[in-house]
């Protein structure tokens, strides 16, 4: 093997061991780089006479040739390398499931407030919203509760140091009821000549605000009033549509009404709605579930009607307190603390 031969060899060699791209560029200047081994040769031509010139620079050629060649067989055998590793590091299983976008859900105390309007629209009910905040004349002087009187503090709210642009107080409403008077006059104006006033029948459902905060409590909680005024509607009607919806709402036929004799500045007689299950963990309880009444006259009077003629019923339900009855929750605070873990209970 003659000098050039060896030199091809140890070239192809040293290629062979570059794991790396950096080490056959190391390899590639010893045998081609400015002062490599083949280069060298190169040089060296100069000191030799010319025919011998010739002959030596094809054989020199030729090995730098086979060098470059082998080089470029290793660049192309380490990119490929590369490129498997690179292929196999980022390996994609389309066997996978896809990844899921989050579905959000409705929250608990909104799907119990789509069960109300749709049960009590069944039974011809239409359904009504107001503002949250609320005249003190709306929140409590048309309800029949005068300036300064102890039974104001049964519905306390947050009072704000503020009037609307006529001059009267606002709060935040303590409950729904003012949209029975907003609902009522309305109703009245627009049936104004009609003999006799097409009935009311409506329900309003809506966020509340009182000061209270514990475990049955929340400074913001929901309420759902309701109305029926015609000229013949009776305590029995109220009685009748309440078993159908509570029996509607909780799917079961085993559950009893009671009405419990009470008092509401807004209705007279007045009476606090329990309700109890035959089966099931709440058996034989008694639970709250509204407060009801047949609207006192005077209230009826403040929706621009003639009590003598009109007469009905009244309800304040507390959809926060069904929806924990529903899904068996004992704490109504986790309603209005935004935790997914258990809203997404609710999927
Ligand atoms: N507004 C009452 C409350 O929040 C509940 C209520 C009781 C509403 C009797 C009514 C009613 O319409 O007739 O405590």
């Amino acid at each position: 093997m003659n000098d050039l031969e060896q030199l091809v060899q140890d070239a192809q060699a040293a290629f062979a061991l570059a794991l790396a791209p950096a080490d056959l560029e190391n390899a590639k200047a010893r045998y081609l780089g400015k002062s490599g081994s083949l280069t060298e040769q190169l040089k060296a031509l100069a000191t030799l006479a010319p025919d011998e010139k010739k002959a030596r620079g094809a054989l020199i050629n030729a090995a730098k040739q086979q060098v470059e060649a082998a080089l470029t067989l290793r660049r192309q055998a380490l990119a490929d390398a590369e490129l498997d590793a690179q292929l196999k590091a980022e390996a994609l299983d389309v066997t996978l499931p896809g990844r899921q976008r989050g579905c959000g859900v409705l929250h608990p105390v909104s799907r119990t407030m789509e069960r109300i309007e749709a049960i009590f629209g069944s039974m011809g009910f239409d359904v009504a919203e107001g503002p949250e905040i609320e005249t003190d004349w709306y929140s409590f002087t048309a309800l029949n509760n005068p300036e300064n009187h102890p039974a104001r503090s049964m519905q306390d709210t947050f009072y704000v140091d503020m009037k609307d642009a006529e001059g009267r107080w606002l709060n935040l409403r303590p409950h729904t009821s003012p949209m029975q008077v907003r609902y009522a006059r309305a109703h009245a104006e627009k049936h104004r000549g009609c003999d006799p006033m097409p009935e009311i029948r409506v329900i309003a459902p809506g966020r509340t605000y009182r000061v209270d905060s514990d475990a049955t409590h929340s400074p913001m909680f929901h309420q759902c009033e309701g109305l029926w005024i015609g000229e013949n509607v009776s305590f029995k009607d109220l009685k009748v549509v309440f078993t159908d919806f509570f029996r509607n709402f909780f799917e079961t036929d085993d559950l009893q009404l009671r009405f419990r004799p009470s008092f509401f500045p807004f209705t007279e007689p007045s009476a606090e709605v329990d309700i109890a299950f035959s089966s099931g963990p709440l058996k034989g309880r008694w639970l709250e579930v509204a407060g009801s009444g047949q609207v006192h006259p005077n209230v009826v009077r403040n929706y621009g009607l003639d009590p003598d003629r009109y007469i009905g019923f009244a309800f304040g339900m507390g959809p926060d307190r069904l929806t924990m009855l529903r899904y068996g929750v004992n704490d109504l605070r986790l309603f209005f603390d935004g935790d997914l873990r258990f809203l997404s209970q609710f999927k």
